[in-house]
């Protein structure tokens, strides 16, 4: 049986965050936005309604959330405003792969006060380097072992909260010549000797969160701090990105979402030629494609973030989601402005903020670029099937090309009532 329904601790939970947006988000997108400070204060308010570090166990004082309830969340959060999504959000990010890697002594020293201290305590995910961004088997922080120690040298940059978290998750190397297959991960406690906070990045949107470029310099950490198994920190990061592709689609849909009701208010208020502009055709139509957009996005998401839950990998569905909930995010936010005219354009209202955020979207996280590359991948690797090749071989475009009609067994049936013809040869 299909079932579109949401449980009720999932519409509660949805509830919940949709409230928290609406109250604390929304009315103050635009101070947040603007104020150039990271916004403790939200943060944790967001801690204290159980918001973040969805995936941390109960075990260890988290919430134990489903990926599909971590999809409820992003989308209400989205709603109110990408860049602060990004902030409050970013540590399901960073903890995810020390999640499926962690000892129970990590989990106990590392994970738990992340859901037990008082105060909200930030990760950041640190993966990208200057010369190794959609190419990120290209890493060349460099791990390397002395004693019981690992000492760490190089650079990351994009580091969402990189600058008040208290550790990095960082994908090192402990061997430049063996590409994805030297990887680790590593886990760097921001306050030791040797880190530093190179700048913040000066972005057009998103402005309520901020991405570090971190140097690592001679950084001594404990032999703890290594997590899983050394030459796996590669797939551990595509691991990752599997799941919170999924949830950066969440955000796509919460932008893409706001954009339609906020377009179909103003269309409904504002009056030209003795009507409201909605009862034009021309922007109604408008309204319905940016509300399907939405729609089909949310789906999209709901189904690759299900997957993750029914432990079945969801590297396509993920990736597939994720580009298409963020372009919707983008067009949508693009067609709220262009509904609103001048009003859309002007900071007087939020309309431009959500379209400058929701550009972010299309290129963290992998470029929709690269999500296409990963879903075509996949469909082209589905194919490579040999059932359909039944030994029927035409001339063109190959001897090796399969049967284009596909298997067939014995005569052809007698569809035209005139006794059996025969199968072709
Ligand atoms: N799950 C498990 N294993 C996977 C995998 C997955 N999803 N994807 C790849 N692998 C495995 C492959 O099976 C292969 O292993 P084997 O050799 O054992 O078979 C190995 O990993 C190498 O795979 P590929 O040859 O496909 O790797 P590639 O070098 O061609 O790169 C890529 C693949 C998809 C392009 C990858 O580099 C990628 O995702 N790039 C984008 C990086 C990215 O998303 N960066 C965002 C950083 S986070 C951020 O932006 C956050 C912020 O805070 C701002």
């Amino acid at each position: 049986m299909v079932d579109f329904a949401l449980s009720k601790r999932e519409q509660e939970l949805f509830d919940t965050a949709m409230e928290f947006s609406k109250k604390w988000i929304v009315p103050y997108a635009r101070e947040l936005e603007e104020a150039d400070e990271f916004p403790w204060g939200l943060a944790q308010k967001a801690y204290d309604a159980g918001l973040m570090n969805s995936h941390v166990p109960k075990k260890y004082g988290g919430p134990e959330h489903s990926m599909v309830e971590e999809a409820l969340i992003g989308e209400a959060i989205g709603y109110g405003d990408g860049g602060i999504a990004t902030t409050i959000l970013a540590n399901n990010l960073a903890l995810t792969p020390l999640l499926l890697t962690a000892t129970p002594e990590q989990m106990e020293k590392y994970i738990k006060p992340f859901a037990t201290g008082k105060k909200p305590q930030f990760a950041a995910f640190s993966l990208t380097e200057r010369e190794a961004g959609s190419d990120a088997a290209a890493v060349k922080t460099t791990a390397t072992k002395d004693g019981d120690e690992w000492i760490i040298n190089g650079r990351k940059c994009f580091s969402t909260n990189g600058h008040v978290a208290k550790y990095h998750t960082v994908f090192t190397t402990v061997d430049p010549t063996k590409g994805y297959k030297g990887m680790a991960l590593h886990m760097i406690e921001r306050e030791l000797p040797g880190v530093k906070i190179v700048m913040l990045e000066d972005k057009l949107g998103q402005r309520a969160s901020f991405q570090a470029e971190i140097e690592y310099k001679d950084v001594r950490i404990p032999g703890d701090c290594l997590f899983g198994e050394i030459g796996k920190g590669f797939k551990y990061a595509m691991q990752t990105l599997d799941r919170t592709r999924a949830a950066i689609a969440a955000l796509g849909v919460g932008i893409a979402q706001r954009a339609v009701h906020e377009a179909a208010i103003f269309a409904n208020y504002r009056k030209q030629f003795g009507k409201p502009i909605g009862a034009y055709q021309g922007i109604n139509f408008m309204i319905a494609e940016m509300e399907a957009r939405a729609m089909h996005a949310r789906w999209a998401t709901r189904y690759s973030a299900w997957l993750v839950d029914q432990g079945q990998r969801n590297t396509k569905e993920s990736s597939c989601a994720k580009f298409f909930a963020t372009d919707a995010a983008m067009q949508n936010t693009i067609d709220c402005i262009q509904i609103m005219g001048g009003y859309g354009y002007s900071k007087e209202y939020p309309a431009e903020q959500m379209m400058r955020g929701a550009k972010l979207t299309q290129i963290y996280e992998g470029t929709n670029q690269i999500q296409r590359w990963v879903a075509g991948q996949a469909v082209l690797k589905e194919v490579q099937v040999t059932e359909l090749d039944t030994g029927f071989r035409l001339s063109f475009p190959g001897n090796d090309y399969p049967d284009p009609w596909g298997p067939r067994e014995g005569d052809v049936p007698d569809f035209w009532g005139k006794g059996k013809s025969k199968n072709k040869q």
